[in-house]
């Protein structure tokens, strides 16, 4: 495998590759990896020969007062996983790299309505920081496929948005979400966690697979379902910041006959902002 930094050298890595036939399968990072970012290496092998994994904490997509400066770094761990895992190309690029005039004026890509829903509004700005990045990225590496994760359901949606929007030519492949024994979505940011309320983590996972059993048992009080799902996070000492019942097409709001939904939900535990979802199908 091979550890790159500069864009130059990981088109002209990808270029030969692809000039021999080899199709290229892309999973963008944000490093301190574990089993989850590891499941989207697996899942990029049904889909191409060679795979390339990015490692960059996005400066744009982190609010005045979020994690960017604490959020875990672990780049000589991510390079033994990345090996491990058969992985081709590490390209771990510094920010000046990607901003060469700097995050902040930097030319930005938007992806209106569904940036600013759920995470969104509560996190303003951050899809925006997103999808610029994951833009770029994709135009550097130019992969025939890069692969999600549906643990960020919304961040999925919006990429799949952008690149049909923009006609970018990639496949977006999601990967289901890998979970603790007890429920809890593997997260870099499961860390901030005491083991106190790494405990009580797991009543997220609960209160969401309460709200799918429901919806799959018929219901169509949407409003109840979410209500109850606040109520049922607040008791466990979370701060929720939403709680939705969405379709999982577009996450807009569902009728009584959408057949296809997302239950989403993003809450503040201790240290931690911990999102997840589950999807229902009926
Ligand atoms: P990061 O949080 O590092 O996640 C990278 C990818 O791993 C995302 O597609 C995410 O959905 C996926 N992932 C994380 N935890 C997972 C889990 N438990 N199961 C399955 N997949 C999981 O998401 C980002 O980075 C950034 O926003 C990025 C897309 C790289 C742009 O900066």
């Amino acid at each position: 495998m091979r550890r790159l930094s500069s864009i130059a050298e990981v088109r002209a890595a990808v270029h030969a590759w692809r000039h021999s036939g080899e199709r290229v399968v892309f999973v963008p990072t944000m490093g301190n990896l574990h089993a989850g970012h590891m499941s989207l290496i697996q899942a990029a092998r049904a889909h191409g020969e060679r795979f390339v994994a990015s490692i960059f904490v996005n400066p744009m997509q982190f609010g005045p007062n979020e994690d960017f400066a604490h959020y875990p770094r672990t780049p000589e761990h991510d390079e033994h996983l990345l090996r491990e895992a058969g992985c081709d190309l590490m390209f771990m690029p510094d920010v000046a790299e990607i901003y060469p005039h700097g995050a902040e004026g930097a030319t930005r890509v938007e992806v209106p309505g569904l940036s600013d829903i759920l995470c969104g509004e509560f996190r303003p700005g951050h899809f925006q920081g997103v999808t610029t990045v994951v833009c770029k990225l994709l135009h550097i590496v130019e992969p025939d496929a890069a692969v999600f994760g549906e643990k960020d359901f919304q961040q999925l949606t919006v990429i799949r948005r952008m690149v049909s929007e923009l006609c970018m030519p990639v496949h977006i492949i999601a990967a289901p979400t890998v979970r603790d024994a007890d429920g809890l979505a593997l997260s870099s940011r499961n860390q901030y966690l005491s083991e106190a309320e790494r405990v009580r983590a797991a009543a997220l996972h609960r209160a969401l697979m309460a709200a799918a059993d429901r919806l799959a048992g018929g219901e169509r009080d949407y409003a109840a379902v979410e209500r109850d799902g606040l109520r049922a996070l607040e008791g466990q000492g979370f701060r929720p910041d939403y709680f939705a019942v969405r379709r999982a097409d577009d996450l807009g709001l569902p009728t009584a006959d959408s057949a296809h939904l997302v239950v989403l939900t993003a809450a503040h535990l201790g240290k931690a902002r911990l999102i997840d979802n589950v999807q229902v199908r009926r």
